[in-house]
């Protein structure tokens, strides 16, 4: 059977700048709150860090020439905030603006379209000094630097995605403290929620503004989330996770109200943050319409009463541990098409950590994560059969690169890094890829199941 998709289906890989670039102190660059995060020790695994990463900063031509070979039609990379504006407002750095400006050029001239997020998490330190995404302040700051780039870029890019995954931004860094700048209280996630949310309906605008003919969207993790049982109990821990990690972002960007039975699980938690009456009249800048919505998808979580998500036993994981489940794909991409009628999806994230490397011959049979991308592709195209307008699909990621607390420990890359020489080795499902690429599907030889055994 083959799989296609539709003729202006677009292919490409995503990066982010922390996770790849490095020089995170050279040509007047900021400190970012991942450079703090990361140089504190016990934050990150082996207590590795992103100052060198991939070092693309000082490789991007040879990175663009990378893209080129493999054929891939979109690259979706991110600005450092704190390498335009080092202190986040005020004074520009124009050799941070130079950069991804010769960037957008060469992928340009490779015939590589650009989808450029305008925040990847490294939000500028001197920022965080003044309370962070938690200050309401940072909401303005955000749309003055989204403008700031988009005059500069606006005339080449025509793809801006304002925010990565809001929900990992605010919970992630300042309620679990895993990510930077480490917080754990829950009234500060929801008031930076919110305030990510009210940057981007601020942005928006300012975006088309100085590039008209821009699409402009948000890239969201939207989960599919199981009960682990059929007991009322998990039907409500369901219902609780999709509210935390999913509707309380899709409901505003798409006009509703912040959803009742979690302001109401906050409110009895005493976790509401006071201000949560005057946030309801942000509604309409946060529901300001957007061309498309980005979508992140991993897995999905399963819930369960009086407990952390789970993974059903024996499911096939990834080396994060995340269970492999491409009809949750599926399900999302339905979702947002029947549920929240959205104009148009790209997958902006989706991918596998597998560690495999270079065999004596220096070929990489990453066999597992081939078929994991095969599974998923093929959910896909069946949501656009059920008709998902997915207009495209971002492998995350171009290259391994700095998984964020796993450091350098997890492998999510087309393409293999060996980080003491930089050499980077394209991986058996880079050359895959790139033939999916080519033909724009694939023929499906292969059972529709995924091996769990490593
Ligand atoms: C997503 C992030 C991305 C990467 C993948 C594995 O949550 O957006 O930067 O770390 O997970």
């Amino acid at each position: 059977m083959t799989i296609s998709f539709p003729p202006d289906f677009v292919w490409g890989a995503a990066t982010a700048a922390y996770q790849i670039e490095g020089a995170y102190n050279e040509d007047g660059k900021g400190e970012s709150i991942w450079d703090r995060f990361a140089h504190t020790p016990g934050k990150i695994k082996n207590d590795e860090t992103g100052d060198v990463a991939c070092d693309h900063y000082h490789r991007r031509q040879a990175d663009v020439q990378l893209m080129r070979d493999m054929g891939l039609q979109a690259y979706r990379f991110s600005i450092a905030w704190p390498r335009i504006l080092p202190a986040g407002r005020g004074r520009v750095n124009q050799a941070g603006l130079d950069f991804y400006s010769r960037l957008v050029d060469g992928l340009l001239e490779a015939g590589i379209t650009p989808f450029v997020t305008l925040y990847h998490w490294d939000l500028p330190q001197a920022l965080q000094d003044r309370g962070g995404w938690a200050n309401r302040d940072t909401a303005q700051y955000f749309a003055d630097y989204a403008g700031l780039v988009c005059r500069r870029l606006g005339d080449r890019v025509l793809r801006w995605i304002t925010h990565n995954e809001p929900w990992v931004v605010a919970f992630m860094g300042h309620q679990l403290g895993r990510h930077a700048p480490g917080l754990t209280d829950t009234r500060s996630a929801l008031r930076a929620a919110h305030h990510l949310l009210l940057s981007h309906g601020l942005a928006a605008p300012v975006i088309r503004q100085h590039s008209p003919a821009a699409e402009v969207g948000i890239a969201l993790n939207i989960n599919h989330v199981d009960p682990a049982g059929d007991s009322e109990a998990d039907l409500a821990a369901a219902r609780r996770l999709d509210g935390y990690t999913n509707r309380w972002f899709l409901d505003p960007l798409a006009g509703r109200p912040y959803p009742a039975d979690m302001v109401e699980y906050y409110r009895e938690q005493g976790q509401l943050p006071q201000e949560m009456d005057f946030m309801g009249d942000d509604l309409p800048i946060i529901a300001t319409p957007i061309d498309f919505v980005g979508l992140n998808y991993y897995t999905r979580l399963v819930a369960r009463a009086g407990g952390e998500p789970t993974v059903p036993e024996g499911a096939p994981v990834t080396e994060m541990g995340w269970e492999v489940y491409p009809d949750g794909l599926y399900h999302v991409l339905n979702r947002l098409h029947t549920e929240y009628h959205l104009p148009k999806i790209y997958i902006t994230e989706n991918g596998a950590a597998y560690s495999d490397g270079p065999d004596e011959t220096g070929r990489i049979a990453d066999t597992r994560r081939r078929d994991y991308l095969r599974l998923h592709f093929a959910a896909a195209q069946r949501a656009i059969q059920a008709g998902a307008p997915l207009a495209g699909y971002f492998v995350w990621s171009l290259m391994d690169n700095f998984e964020w607390a796993h450091g350098f420990s997890q492998r999510f890359g087309l393409v293999w890094l060996d980080y003491r020489t930089q050499e980077r080795i394209i991986k058996d499902s880079g050359h895959w890829y790139s033939a999916v690429i080519a033909q724009n599907g694939f023929s499906e030889t292969q059972p529709h199941n995924i091996s769990g055994a490593d």
